[in-house]
């Protein structure tokens, strides 16, 4: 399996979120966000360096969506989703970031909306409607959001659903490239459902906190349900 980034450890000094007082509309966006709040350093670059690596052998292959799988839990695959989706917006990618952690959610924390337009929760448990209207649209200029709206107590079922593939179908029309975040893999299946119906992972894996055998496992899995695992990122942080 090839490590396709190794993110560095986060320098110490301080920073704060950045908000509408930032003239960043109405949303606040932690200082976690590093691609926005650090542009200029060392993880920012790494995360660069795996955007132009997914550019390249994913999105230029017309593979347009991608799930972020962490094997076990706080791993950083919110980290990676949310920086990856916001470096792709700012080479002028129309991007989603589509929060599919229906258990312990983690986008809003890293952008914290002031009011969500809806969630894909909502969106799951409603039959009819527009799947659109639950988005919270250009965020920041070609980034968009889905949020999660949970926990949600049948997480499973909902992403089990007909609806779910309907929904992903949607995010594939509307967007150039969607990211999605998932729940830690070996806590639950949501994360190999959802890799599944995107077809394609990316494992997060962090030092001193991932078995090797984990990833194993997760990458034997993934296999067996014909999801594509395009790569690792270990996370040094
Ligand atoms: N490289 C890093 N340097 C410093 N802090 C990091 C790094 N990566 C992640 N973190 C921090 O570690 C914590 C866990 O990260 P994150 O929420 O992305 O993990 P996760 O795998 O999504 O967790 P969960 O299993 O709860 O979904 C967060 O506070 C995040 O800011
Ligand atoms: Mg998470």
């Amino acid at each position: 399996m090839s490590k396709i980034a190794v993110l560095p450890q986060r320098s110490e000094e301080a920073r704060p979120s950045l908000g509408p007082a930032d003239g960043l509309g109405s949303y606040e966006f932690s200082p976690s966000l590093v691609t926005l709040s650090d542009p200029s350093g060392v993880q920012a670059e790494a995360i660069r360096a795996l955007r132009t690596h997914i550019m390249a052998q994913h999105v230029q292959q017309g593979r347009r969506a991608l799930a972020v799988c962490g094997a076990n839990p706080g791993v950083g695959s919110t980290f990676t989703a949310a920086n990856l989706t916001m470096s792709l917006s700012q080479i002028g990618v129309k991007t989603l970031l589509l929060d599919c952690n229906l258990r312990t959610s983690g986008v809003e924390q890293l952008i914290t909306p002031a009011a969500p337009a809806g969630s894909l929760r909502q969106c799951l448990e409603t039959s009819t409607g527009f799947i659109g209207e639950c988005i919270d649209e250009d965020v920041l200029p070609n980034l968009s959001v889905l949020y999660s709206g949970g926990p949600a107590p049948n997480a499973q079922e909902l992403l089990a659903s007909e609806r779910f593939e309907d929904l992903m179908n949607s995010c594939l029309r509307d967007f150039h490239v969607t990211i999605v975040d998932t729940p830690p893999a070996n806590s639950c299946s949501d994360a190999r459902r959802v890799s599944t119906v995107v077809g394609y992972s990316l494992i997060v894996a962090r030092r001193g906190r991932t078995f090797m055998s984990d990833v194993k496992t997760l990458v034997g899995q993934l296999r067996s349900d014909h999801a594509k695992v395009i790569g690792t990122v270990l996370n040094e942080g």
